[in-house]
């Protein structure tokens, strides 16, 4: 059996201050289907794996956020979060118990870049679309396959003799997508591939993504764990509880009477 692999809090990559830095790209793409999707209509948002805040802080400059929580297990980044946004709520917990934000709801729950350390995928998407309103999207970024395969990945230094760690984990689009219809099966579900527009440097550190050219992609990210470094945005929308028939009718409604994925929604 695999043993759990372990995840040490307070990575020193995403320390530094988000405010002396461009958003990332990734927090850019995922800001711009949540306006899409919903506009500038005043909303509730909590970033579970927030670090430091970068996300909330370029979410902020984009969309209406009238409340919001970031959610962490680093002291340190959250630490530094709650000085920079010091309009935002900050709540050190982890995603795997939720036990201090066990029944609270928004608008928006995000996890960017945080799932591929978990192996169990349906329990963390559950936690995650609890914290989810009916009307609201869940929008995870991931590693996630195309083809039906799922890795489940443990890494080390092997220089340094270290422990096995977890990370880097891969699902795929099916994993999440049959995750998702035994969570609820009404939520609309909707993939965004993400693909960086431009390159990135190898760095001395093999566990920083960088990027090469190949066939079919520009800025192919790959990591030195010797993987291909695919992300998608999978958005899943809870369905307002007044839509009970959405399924037959192709029409649908939120918070904001805008429908967010278009006026045919996929249900799967
Ligand atoms: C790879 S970083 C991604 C940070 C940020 N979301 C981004 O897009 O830049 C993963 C983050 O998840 C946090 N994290 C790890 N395990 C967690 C857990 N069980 N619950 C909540 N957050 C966790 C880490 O402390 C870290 O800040």
């Amino acid at each position: 059996m695999l043993r759990p692999g372990i995840y040490v809090a307070n990575d020193a990559v995403y320390l530094s201050d988000p405010s002396s830095q461009k958003p990332k790209e990734l927090h850019k793409l995922v800001s711009r289907l949540i306006e899409s999707d919903y506009g500038q209509i005043p909303l509730s948002l909590i970033d579970v794996g927030c670090a430091s805040g970068a996300f909330i802080l370029h979410a902020r400059s984009v969309l209406n956020i009238a409340r919001c929580v970031g959610l962490d297990i680093s002291t340190m980044h959250l630490r530094q979060a709650q000085a920079l946004l010091p309009w935002a709520e900050f709540i050190n917990e982890s995603i795997e118990s939720l036990d201090k934000s066990k029944g609270r709801m928004f608008d928006i729950c995000t996890c960017l870049g945080t799932m591929s350390i978990f192996d169990d995928t349906i329990a963390i998407l559950a936690n995650l679309l609890s914290l989810v309103k009916a009307g609201g999207s869940l929008y995870v970024a991931d590693l996630v396959n195309d083809f039906p395969v799922d890795v489940i990945m443990r890494y080390r230094r092997s220089e340094r003799g270290a422990e096995w760690k977890a990370g880097f984990n891969v699902r795929s689009q099916l994993t999440y997508e049959e995750a998702a219809r035994k969570i609820d099966p009404r939520i609309e579900l909707r993939w965004t591939d993400f693909e960086m527009p431009f390159a990135i440097s190898q760095t001395p550190d093999p566990l920083r993504v960088w990027t090469i050219q190949t066939e079919h992609k520009p800025h192919q990210q790959v990591v030195g764990t010797g993987q291909l470094i695919n992300f998608k945005i999978l958005s899943a929308r809870k369905l307002p509880r007044s839509s009970a028939r959405l399924e037959t009718t192709r029409q649908c409604e939120s918070i904001a009477g805008k429908c967010p994925f278009g006026t045919s929604p996929q249900v799967l």
